[in-house]
């Protein structure tokens, strides 16, 4: 069975964090889980992280991932060579001898499905015992370089280890190997770390390979970001500009407009429909999955949110959150999680909503909070209503009813329902239910005391007058 072992001990330390590095993230998801996800795309099901630097860190991620395949772990506790590293997953790799082993850095995530799956079948065409993916680069400067020969090749040289010569090879080590499993296991005991950085190259395994009569062979891959990585921070905001331009292209060639791409990052798992228009300062997160002809402007951060089609998000902020199809949202709009926004609704500025459901064609107009409340159909809300969920112990729900008319400065104290077709009065303070076609109004009778003011005014004017002479 074939199966992927992934070298994560590196720490990064010119990163300054705690953090192991393969956790530092690439557009909101750690590198780890891009290489572990190119490994379930292109069908590997049984995966190894060696884990170093911060390693119970690695532990808890990969624990705690949701995905097809079976990862495991284990310690590489001192840190002596990528050769040293495989060696720490020598059990693993007995228990699944009788396969090809894939072999890859866990901080160059973007390894792909098409490098993977075309390497292995040249692997296995050629009967290699080990297969090389590399890169044509025009920087090679840091990595190992490619030893051709007539029908293969015949070893990587580090970059610290090369002549001149070897030196100007623009044929690059991206780090990605396949062995065949048990061959790799008959060489790994016979590395020695005879080089310039004293440690076990898991590089030599192809001249011990060879030296037994094994085969060796290259796979070019057409990925020119292969073997990209990070060592400090520039290097990491590189890599995410490189991913979110990768997605922008990708979403450009499926129809999606975006107006001007400053400040856009959409996350690998998101969804657009054709048609839908993406200003700039967006970013689009988790599992967002937004329908078509939508109009997305500047200063909407959605993550977990589904959109139906032809809706028009201004700043809006949704997490965990569904907007139906023909809404309109925003500017400067809030929705917490399980919001459901339904068809034809209008919010407007200032709103926020919390776990509630706002029925279809109903206006939140502006300066209102909707909390745990069930809101019926072309309800329509008068500036500044609240829904008073809490009592300092427990929330309670709002319930109101079709074609509602909630007059500005509402408050209604949950649990409370206002009944279909009825109205509340401005400023009205709702405490209990509201019949259907009824009025709530809790207002005193309004005074008006004549001359009031204007006496005010004139002795105030006398007081500033005296100051003045003194
Ligand atoms: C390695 C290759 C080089 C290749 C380059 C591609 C060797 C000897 N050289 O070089 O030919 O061009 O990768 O990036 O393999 N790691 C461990 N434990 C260790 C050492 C490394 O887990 O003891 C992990 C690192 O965290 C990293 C990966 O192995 O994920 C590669 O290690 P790195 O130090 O970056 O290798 P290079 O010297 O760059
Ligand atoms: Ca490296």
């Amino acid at each position: 069975m074939d199966n992927c072992i992934i070298l994560a001990g590196g720490q990064g330390k010119r990163m300054k964090t705690n953090k192991p590095k393969v956790l530092l993230e690439v557009l909101g998801e750690p590198m780890l889980e891009w290489v572990i996800k190119a490994c379930e795309s292109a069908g590997i099901g049984n995966i190894c992280v060696v884990k170093g630097y911060e390693g119970e860190q690695v532990e808890a991620y990969v624990s705690g991932r949701n995905g097809s395949a079976d990862v495991q772990t284990v310690l590489q506790s001192e840190r002596l060579g990528t050769g040293h590293a495989v060696m720490m997953a020598a059990d693993y790799l007995k228990e699944r001898i009788g396969g090809n082993t894939l072999i890859l850095c866990g901080d160059a995530p973007f390894i792909d499905r098409e490098t993977i799956s075309g390497s292995l079948a040249l692997h296995k065409k050629a009967g290699n015992a080990v297969t090389v993916v590399t890169s044509e680069i025009d920087e090679p400067k840091g990595y190992g370089r490619i030893i051709r020969t007539a029908d293969g090749i015949s070893g990587i040289v580090e970059e610290k280890d090369c002549t001149d010569e070897q030196r100007k090879i623009k044929e690059i080590n991206s780090g990605c190997y396949w062995f065949d499993t048990k061959a790799l296991l008959g060489v790994l005991g016979e590395l020695k770390p005879n080089n310039a950085q004293k440690e076990y190259y898991l590089t030599d395994c192809i001249s011990l390979l060879l030296s037994k009569g094994l085969k060796a062979g290259a796979f070019t891959s057409e990925n020119k970001n292969v073997s990209l990585g990070a060592n400090d921070r520039k290097g990491l905001l590189a890599l995410n500009d490189i991913a979110r331009l990768g997605v922008i292209d990708k979403w450009l060639d499926f129809g999606i407009e975006f107006t001007c791409t400053d400040g856009v990052s959409i996350g690998t798992q998101v969804e657009i429909g054709a048609g839908t228009v993406i200003d700039s300062n967006v970013k689009l997160s988790g599992k967002t999955k937004i329908g078509e002809g939508c109009r997305i402007m500047s200063g909407c951060l959605l993550n977990n949110t589904i959109v139906g089609n032809n809706t028009v998000l201004n700043f809006v902020q949704a997490n965990d959150a569904r907007v139906d199809d023909n809404v309109k949202i925003g500017p400067w709009v809030q929705l917490r999680p399980d919001s459901h926004v339904l068809s034809g609704a209008k919010i407007g500025d200032f709103v926020e909503i919390k776990n509630s459901t706002i029925g279809e064609g109903t206006a939140v107009a502006h300066l209102t909070y909707v909390g745990d409340s069930d809101v019926g159909s072309n309800v329509n809300f008068g500036c500044g209503v609240v829904t008073v969920n809490f009592d300092g112990e427990k929330k309670f729900r709002t319930t109101i009813g079709d074609n509602a008319f909630i007059g500005c400065n509402t408050n209604l104290v949950a649990p409370v329902k206002v009944g279909t077709s009825a109205y509340t009065a401005a400023g009205t303070t709702v405490t209990h239910d509201v019949p259907d076609g009824a009025l709530a109004i809790d207002r005193g009778k309004q005074a008006n005391i004549e001359g009031y003011a204007t006496r005010k005014l004139k002795a105030r004017n006398e007081k500033i007058a005296m100051q003045k002479k003194a």
